[in-house]
């Protein structure tokens, strides 16, 4: 059977239809985790919740620690996680409110813990990230995204920034000539810390805004939060769909 979690993001503190159960305070050789883990019920289905920023959302994308985060999930016997985060969109098809399901990662953080393979306790230990994400579980959202009649990108690179503060228009334009279609600040580490722990990982990502240097005038928290409430209401129906279409079929 596989154990699904979900790691929501800025935007998604809670999932609002899951059925509570109960919820694990897990504390890992790492540290502690963001939040509480959260076992619940969505369309009948037990998958775990984890909010990424805390709930309540306090804890920035560079201070989280992601590394306390996936070895919680993993204890718990998480097999898949579909990561969903906030962005902001690079890529003229990225508009406010829509949602990518990303192929490709470039890493522009630092300093953040990144790794369970630094101790003498391991053999040096090189993972392939060649493809940073579950090609099936990508596939998967994809499908699921076609069923429901969600028009969604399933392809595109995904950048990850420091924060908490935005980028600047040249920062954007640098990453755009790199690659990059959206932009969000805690991608990473989260994927790769995933395929060390051997776990299929996915990111739905959401566009909150158009990145810095792509509209007029200030990025402000209150666009980002009227963006993130259309977008995530999609992000919900595109779950639901997901865990009826590749769970409750086969679990
Ligand atoms: N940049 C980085 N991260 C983000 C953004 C952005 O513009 N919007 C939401 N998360």
């Amino acid at each position: 059977m596989t154990q699904l979690a979900i790691i929501g993001g800025t935007g998604l503190t809670q999932l609002n239809e899951l059925n509570i159960i109960k919820r694990h305070k897990i504390n890992t050789p790492y540290g502690s985790p963001s939040a509480d883990f959260i076992v619940g019920e969505l369309n009948q289905i037990e998958i775990i919740f984890l909010a990424r920023h805390g709930n309540p959302h306090k804890v920035p994308p560079h201070k989280i620690n992601y590394r306390a985060n996936l070895w919680g999930l993993k204890q718990l016997g998480v097999d898949q996680i579909i990561a969903v985060a906030a962005v902001g969109g690079i890529s003229p098809s990225m508009v406010p409110a829509h949602i990518a399901i990303p192929e490709q990662i470039i890493d522009y953080s630092y300093g953040r813990l990144h790794t369970f393979f630094e101790d003498n306790d391991y053999p040096v230990t090189h993972i392939d990230f060649t493809y940073p994400y579950s090609q099936k579980l990508r596939s998967q959202l994809i499908n699921a995204a076609t069923e429901i009649g969600l028009p969604i990108t399933p392809f595109g690179t995904y950048g990850c920034t420091q924060g908490p503060r935005l980028e600047t228009a040249a920062e954007i334009k640098r990453m755009e000539n790199d690659g990059c279609d959206v932009v969000g600040m805690t991608g990473m580490p989260e994927a790769a810390l995933a395929k060390e722990l051997k776990i299929d990982y996915a990111a739905v990502s959401v566009v909150a805004n158009w990145a810095a240097g792509k509209t007029e005038g200030e990025i402000t928290m209150v666009d980002i939060e009227h963006n993130l409430e259309a977008g995530m209401a999609n992000v919900t129906l595109l779950l639901k769909k997901f865990i009826s279409l590749h769970h409750s079929s086969v679990n």
